[in-house]
């Protein structure tokens, strides 16, 4: 790449609920180790980015940011050339109506998710549940609610409908031990940036120790970020007797508990992509 100028864009504070400095360390590191390989790196808050001119521009882009006007920005500054990780369009796939309609299409193994309208008809289900705003993950306190009873359903629907959140997602609960997982990279990564995955058990959970196949969960979790587009990414699933059940794909999580390893991995591998789009 002629000009190794890249800048990183932070999550926007609202995004990241009770882990607004862990998100923020993983960019910095990962920035570190771009600098370290020779990049020239900035980092930007998401509300920077409208104020950029054409040619304060950087060449290539690395993001944390997921709200939709700054998502639609950065798409047309990929039409532009500039080389984005992840891509505007996969962060928007995470998107969780968006999401589900994706992997249905990929065939890929998903929770059950039932979308439904947050006013205006009377949703009920098989208890107990998890009602989900259909759009964006976990912001604030009644983004992501438990639900045991019908009543609750309908309390739960009502109070986003209250917030101006149309739609939502109704999963059935999943009895299980809950496995976390990062992921860096993609099938077709460039050979000096092979994928990385790491998974481990959700804290403060008693163990029901159901065997699994960490191979199988790699590989479905693969699946599933490719059918996003998604290249750095974290996510949920339940391991149950019968099997995985994939329950949540995020874009770009704070990797904390592996940072260390996290941060100098995701250098690598921007380095590698940035320099294999160089035009
Ligand atoms: N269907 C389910 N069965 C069992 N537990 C669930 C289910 N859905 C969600 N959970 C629990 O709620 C948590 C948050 O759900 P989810 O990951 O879908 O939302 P999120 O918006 O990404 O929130 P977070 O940022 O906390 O991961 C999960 O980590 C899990 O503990
Ligand atoms: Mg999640």
């Amino acid at each position: 790449m002629g000009d190794p100028y890249c800048w990183g864009v932070f999550r926007e504070e609202a995004h990241s609920p009770g882990r607004e400095s862990d998100d923020a360390e993983i960019l910095r590191l990962a920035a570190k180790s771009l600098e370290a390989r020779g990049f020239q790196v900035e980092l930007r808050d998401p509300d920077e980015l409208a104020r950029a001119s054409g040619h304060a521009r950087p060449r290539a882009i690395f993001l944390m940011c997921e709200r939709l006007p700054v998502l639609r920005e950065l798409a047309s500054w990929e039409r532009d050339g500039i080389v984005a990780v992840n891509r505007p369009s996969a962060v928007l796939d995470t998107y969780r109506e968006r999401m589900i309609a994706r992997f249905a299409r990929a065939s890929v193994p998903f929770i059950e998710s039932r979308s439904v309208a947050t006013s205006g008809e009377a949703a009920t289900a098989p208890v107990p549940v998890w009602v989900k705003r259909g759009d964006v993950h976990n912001t604030q306190d009644g983004d992501v609610i438990f639900a045991e009873g019908q009543a609750a359903i309908a309390r739960a629907l009502e109070g986003m409908a209250g917030r101006g959140i149309p739609r939502a997602v109704i999963q059935p609960h999943v009895d299980g031990d809950l496995v976390k997982f990062y992921g860096i990279g993609r099938p077709d990564a460039p050979a000096d940036a092979p994928p990385w995955f790491r998974w481990f058990y959700h804290k403060g959970q008693r163990l029901a120790g159901h065997r699994f196949d960490e191979a199988a969960l790699a590989r479905l979790v693969c699946r599933a970020a490719e059918a996003l587009g998604l290249e750095i990414y974290g996510g949920d699933c339940i391991v149950t007797p019968g099997g995985l059940v994939l329950i949540d794909l995020n874009a770009w999580p704070s990797f904390a508990l592996f940072r260390d390893e996290a941060g100098p991995t995701i250098g690598a591998y921007l380095a590698a992509r940035f320099r294999e789009s160089a035009p």
